[in-house]
């Protein structure tokens, strides 16, 4: 997810603005509109909260054609034929559902996900790129994980608008 550097992934308004950074580093690297489509292109899967689903069809759709598993409780319904919406058991959904049928699936948020996938030890790798602002408050990335957990850097990149990618792999065992 991307964060600010005080931990929030969303605003209380849920404006999105301090996602575009004014800044600039020199030293950074530019990520190009077609670096972001390789990345997207290397996702075979996303999941997501019930929150993040809604929030992403306000500002308009960024998965495309990519299957899209939605967490919610409620009877939601779409036209949408590459979304499913899932309730239950996250070690159900990932390994019996999941796992056999994609390689690459990308958590996308928001925060409650992102906590239930850690603390059951579903993620492999996370990734957070901080941007550079404080917000102050909002919705903080962990919120609350309630157990210590090992990483692993595996790489750090910054970019030219003052990004910083940081992206690290949970230990297991
Ligand atoms: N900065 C970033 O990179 C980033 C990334 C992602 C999201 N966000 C932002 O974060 C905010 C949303 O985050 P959030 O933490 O408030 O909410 P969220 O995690 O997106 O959604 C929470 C909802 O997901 C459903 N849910 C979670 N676990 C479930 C389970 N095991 N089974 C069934 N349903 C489950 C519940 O939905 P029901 O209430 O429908 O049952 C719950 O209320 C939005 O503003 C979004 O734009 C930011």
């Amino acid at each position: 997810m991307v964060s600010s550097l005080d931990g929030f992934i969303a605003k209380k308004d849920e404006s999105v603005s301090w996602l575009q950074s004014t800044d600039s580093y020199e030293k950074g690297v530019t990520l190009t509109e077609e670096d972001v489509a390789e990345f997207l292109g290397t996702i075979d899967c996303y999941v997501m909260g019930s929150r993040t689903y809604e929030h992403a069809l306000e500002l308009g759709w960024p998965y495309g054609d990519v299957p899209v598993i939605v967490l919610t409780h409620r009877d939601l319904t779409t036209d949408r034929e590459n979304v499913e919406f899932y309730s239950g058991d996250l070690n159900d959904l990932v390994n019996d559902r999941l796992k056999p049928n994609y390689r690459n699936i990308w958590m996308v948020g928001g925060s409650m996900l992102a906590r239930d996938f850690i603390r059951s030890n579903l993620a492999d790798d996370i990734i957070i790129s901080i941007m550079p602002v404080i917000l102050g408050d909002g919705t903080l990335f962990f919120d609350y994980i309630g157990q210590e957990q090992r990483l692993h850097l595996k790489d750090v990149t910054a970019y030219k608008d003052g990004m910083v990618e940081l992206w690290y792999e949970i230990k297991k065992g």
